[in-house]
């Protein structure tokens, strides 16, 4: 293996960053070498405690031995099968725990490589959902302003932050945007679920009017949006938003690519809060991080409908080279296995009032002017600097690696989405590193 040290300069040219400033990184790099538990390891040897889970996915922590050995031992057996026509043993296990641990009634896992995947597909599905239906007008799709949906032309086409979409107009046509439900004014500090705001889906009926509903195949939204900023649902929201779909005939994704695996205290979000979708998308905490994946978990309801064709013929045209791939399903039943064995939902859901009462212990500090929680998800929202709106979040997240912990920016706020393995005394260093960078940041 080719060692874990910083490359010289010109070494690092070739290789083009995503979301990154491909110049300003390469000045000062951040690299890091290992990972284990709670921290990683940079190539100068520093220790650095996750406050992100990797990207919202490192669910169980790093370096889980089970994990590890499992695609070890799947790399030594099986490299590569396709997943059409043919198959191996590991996909259909894995689907079967996924759909053990689904809301009840989704019982039918599409595989994918990654969370845009698993949009691109949900979108997919709705479609070929209602052409087989014979509802062939049913091509429009609802997302949700501050939403994030991947970089799939789909998934960007329903996100709901500008700056993401800005560069590669035009996008799919026929889609259209709810409100986000932060409201400074209304629902700053709410611990959980803001008390208000469920009448803010109401605006559904409205885009329903406006469009005529039999033209509306899905509202995609995330249960609590991660990317644009963690905001978690109004207590009654999502439960709206159910209705109105039901009304109207209309599919309800839920994007649980960050909320899935126990990120808000249960397998799922659609099980915390109570709501079922019709179909979940999935990534990220599917395999703990460790190997790339997606997946659509679809509702009985939608499957059926697939499965009414010829017995002989393929009911849906659509599928990846590596949907299924053995290593991402051993890393993934593994995962599985570690999530139940070291109870690591169940730990998330009782953090969680911790999580809660260090995050909220900020408020009063100069310039926060929101605090959100949920599961163990966290943003604190800082005033905009005049005139040069989402730098401080930046340069406080910056000061933060300095001081060896490792937090995110988006927008104005600090997100923070750690392993859920996370302890108290990390949830006290997270939160008081943070309170001593927003001391130091003009
Ligand atoms: C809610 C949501 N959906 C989709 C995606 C896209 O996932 P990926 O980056 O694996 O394509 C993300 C990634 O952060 C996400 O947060």
């Amino acid at each position: 293996m080719t060692a874990m040290t910083a490359p010289n300069r010109s070494r690092m040219e070739p290789y083009w960053l995503p979301f990154t400033a491909n110049r300003a990184f390469k000045a000062n790099p951040r690299l890091f070498a290992g990972a284990d538990g709670m921290y990683y390891t940079t190539t100068e040897g520093k220790q650095v405690l996750d406050g992100m889970a990797g990207l919202w996915c490192v669910n169980a922590g790093h370096n889980q031995r089970p994990i590890v050995q499992a695609i070890k031992a799947a790399a030594e057996q099986l490299d590569y099968v396709s997943s059409f026509q043919m198959s191996h043993p590991l996909a259909f296990e894995f689907a079967a725990r996924i759909a053990e641990i689904a809301p009840a009634g989704m019982d039918h896992v599409f595989f994918v490589n990654s969370g845009s995947e698993a949009v691109d597909t949900a979108l997919k599905l709705a479609r070929a959902y209602y052409r087989a239906k014979g509802e062939t007008n049913r091509t429009r799709f609802i997302g949700r302003a501050k939403g994030y949906h991947g970089m799939g032309w789909g998934g960007l086409s329903v996100s709901g932050i500008g700056r993401h979409r800005k560069d590669f107009a035009p996008l799919l046509p026929e889609t259209d945007h709810l409100n986000h439900t932060l409201d400074l004014e209304h629902n700053a500090f709410s611990k959980g679920l803001p008390a208000w705001g469920a009448h803010l889906a109401d605006e559904l009926e409205s885009i329903c009017a406006l469009h005529d509903p039999s033209s509306i195949a899905a509202v995609i939204i995330e249960p609590v949006i991660g990317s644009g900023g963690v905001l978690p649902p109004p207590k009654g929201y999502l439960e709206k938003l159910r209705a109105i779909c039901d009304k109207h005939g209309i599919l309800l994704i839920f994007d649980e690519v960050i909320t899935g695996y126990g990120r808000v205290g249960a397998a799922f979000a659609s099980q915390a809060f109570g709501v079922t979708p019709d179909l979940i998308t999935c990534a990220k905490g599917m395999t703990n991080g460790a190997v790339p994946m997606g997946g659509v978990i679809a509702h009985d309801k939608v499957w059926d409908v697939f499965m009414r064709g010829p017995e002989g013929m393929i009911e849906l045209f659509h599928g990846y080279t590596y949907s299924g791939h053995p290593l991402a399903c051993a890393a993934g039943i593994a995962t599985l296995d570690v999530y139940r064995d070291q109870n690591i939902f169940e730990r998330a859901a009782k953090t969680a009032a911790k999580w809660e009462a260090a995050a909220h212990a900020l408020k009063g500090m100069s310039r926060v002017v929101d605090i959100r929680n949920v599961g163990i998800l966290a943003a604190i929202e800082l005033e905009p600097k005049p005139g040069a709106a989402a730098t401080r979040a930046v340069e406080a997240a910056n000061l933060c690696y300095e001081k060896g912990v490792l937090v995110r920016s988006a927008g104005d706020a600090l997100v923070l989405s750690p392993p859920l393995i996370i302890n108290e005394a990390e949830i006290d260093r997270l939160f008081s590193t943070i309170a001593d960078v927003l001391k130091a940041i003009d």
